[in-house]
């Protein structure tokens, strides 16, 4: 990770509790939580919190050119480092996750293929969680997944309330550990 990141990171974990980190994901990790990402085959992605975009431009980077990517971050700075990524594919909005429903374009809700998030649903109450994952699920296509990295094991029981499954890995190498949530949106 490079040390402007991690300086960028610093100052704003300083300032702004929902950063919820002291260092951007490990590339290892980024790499990790993507492989369960078939590129080819993926034209929307909505992120949960862009940070400086450790996992925004490796999306980027694998994305096809017809594809588009959504970013939600509330942080200040972290806002301004996204949006000065200049790639036509990429809309990033200065608001959280919970106005999702009101910014998307109306045809992506229902349409995106996969939703990375690195929120901290650990701070967040029992009905947000679960506001924001029935938003999420909506937003899915069916088979679409929500792949969610988090440093406990508490959204397993939201999960399995909204998704009705979950998978789960752990990835060892980041400053702290997380685990790795997968959960499909199901036909029915
Ligand atoms: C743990 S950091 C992950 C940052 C980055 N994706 C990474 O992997 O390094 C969590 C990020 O979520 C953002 N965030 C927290 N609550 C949010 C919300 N309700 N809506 C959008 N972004 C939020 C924080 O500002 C922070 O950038």
């Amino acid at each position: 990770m490079s040390l402007k990141g991690t300086i960028t990171f610093l100052k704003s974990f300083a300032t702004d509790k929902d950063v919820a980190s002291i260092t951007p994901s490990s590339q290892y990790c980024v790499r990790k939580l993507c492989s369960l990402i078939d590129f080819d085959e993926t034209k929307t992605i909505v992120e949960y919190g862009g940070g400086t975009g450790v996992f925004t431009k490796y999306l980027l980077g694998r994305m096809r050119d017809d594809a588009q990517l959504y970013v939600f971050e509330t942080n200040d700075n972290f806002y301004k480092k996204l949006s000065s990524i200049n790639d036509p594919r990429l809309t990033v909005f200065h608001k959280s996750v919970e106005e999702m429903m009101d910014l998307l374009p109306n045809d992506t809700v229902g349409n995106v293929d996969h939703i990375i998030s690195g929120i901290p649903f650990s701070f967040f109450n029992w009905d947000l969680k679960i506001s924001i994952l029935d938003k999420t699920i909506s937003t899915l296509k069916h088979d679409g997944s929500f792949l969610a990295y988090q440093t406990t094991g508490h959204l397993k029981k939201p999960l399995m309330t909204v998704f009705q499954n979950y998978d789960t890995t752990f990835c060892w190498k980041n400053i702290p550990p997380y685990f790795i949530y997968e959960a499909v949106k199901k036909a029915g």
